[in-house]
């Protein structure tokens, strides 16, 4: 049976990258005898301009058909800001109700780090990252607009529901991570709001006995990311502030290039992503690093159940950052599709032990 994946590319080096984690994972179908049917989707700032379609709602029912959703990047400045990303990003991961955003801090090599001393030992989190609501989700409203007497609100809200499923990912998470470790970041010291995210936590814990837990105000969090990450192991927030972390925490492990996510509700269809934005600058180039979306993709495969292709995948990536032949991962130190061609290379030369 074939696994069908959903492809939207998007903007800037969106398809470039994409291109890339796609020649790997059909690398993977040919080598572990599965197969992949890809439908792509041309929906992006281009296309906007073009048409003024954003998402049309019978390709959005066409995509919630599919296996799994491959995105490239969303984000042009010849559109009106977060005009694109809300109607692509955002509708697929709100009206998906796809609440989980996982967001995995590997270190696989010391010098990949901008932190003096932090190796692999000390940078090996995964953030879970609210997906659904928060400030995202909330109309904005200019009262008085272009007045000195504005005033522009977004409310931060949090459901009890939104709140207890999101913590309870993350526990289940937690207790199969070998440390059993969770933290929980807010800033309840100041958002009054995100109380719920405090009591709500505590409540579930009493269900997982086994797991230790830790509070951070989301500031603190920072702060202890580059002082000592080695305390963080999992750690669960909301959607704004995972957004914040993530960036900070794509640098711990090597930056923008490698940091990827995927979005899930458990037991329906997820949607795999890199963490960096569409970086219209390069895009065309051939400079950007694909590696971000290629580990999109190996979270892809695990989702799909192809596991030994997955791990494949991770240890060949694993092999050729440690082994020095992906030397560095600033742009433009590899062309975008050298890094497709040594995934692969490496791929077809690994063998699970
Ligand atoms: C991310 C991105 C998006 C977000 C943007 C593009 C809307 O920064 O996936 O982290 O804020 O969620
Ligand atoms: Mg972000």
């Amino acid at each position: 049976m074939a696994h069908h994946i959903a492809v939207i590319a998007g903007d800037g080096i969106g398809p470039e990258v994409v291109a890339q984690g796609l020649r790997v994972m059909h690398a993977a179908a040919g080598r572990f005898g599965f197969e992949l049917d890809v439908t792509e989707y041309p929906y992006g700032t281009e296309h906007w301009i073009a048409t003024e379609e954003i998402l049309p709602d019978d390709s959005f029912a066409e995509i919630q058909q599919a296996d799994a959703i491959l995105l490239g990047a969303i984000g042009d400045p010849r559109a009106p800001v977060g005009l694109i990303e809300r109607g692509i990003i955002g509708r697929l991961r709100w009206d998906l109700d796809l609440y989980v955003n996982l967001r995995p801090i590997k270190l696989l090599d010391e010098r990949f780090c901008p932190l003096k001393g932090k190796g692999p030992a000390e940078i090996d989190m995964v953030i879970v990252r609210e997906n659904t609501e928060d400030a995202y989700v909330q109309k904005p409203i200019f009262e008085n607009l272009g007045t000195p007497s504005e005033v522009a609100s977004q409310p931060m809200s949090y459901t009890r529901k939104g709140t207890e499923r999101i913590i309870r990912y993350a526990f289940d998470l937690a207790m199969v991570r070998p440390r059993k470790h969770l933290t929980l970041i807010d800033k309840a010291n100041a958002v009054r709001a995100q109380d719920l995210y405090t009591r709500v936590f505590a409540e579930v814990a009493e269900d997982y006995p086994e797991v230790d837990t830790a509070h951070l105000y989301v500031d603190a969090a920072c702060m202890r990311m580059i002082e000592s990450p080695e305390s963080i192991d999992t750690a669960v927030t909301t959607n704004l502030f995972g957004d914040i972390v993530t960036d900070l925490g794509a640098m711990l492990q090597g930056g923008m290039g490698v940091a990827a996510s995927a979005n899930l509700h458990p037991g329906k269809l997820g949607l795999f992503e890199s963490v960096h934005g569409s970086f219209p600058q390069a895009a065309g180039k051939n400079i950007a690093n694909p590696l971000a979306t290629i580990n999109a993709c190996v979270m892809m495969l695990n989702y799909l159940g192809e596991s030994e292709a997955a791990q494949t995948a991770e240890t060949a990536i694993a092999e050729l950052l440690q082994g020095g032949r992906i030397r560095s991962l600033e742009v433009g130190e590899h062309a975008t599709d050298e890094i497709g061609d040594l995934v692969i290379e490496q791929m077809a030369a690994t063998t699970l032990a």
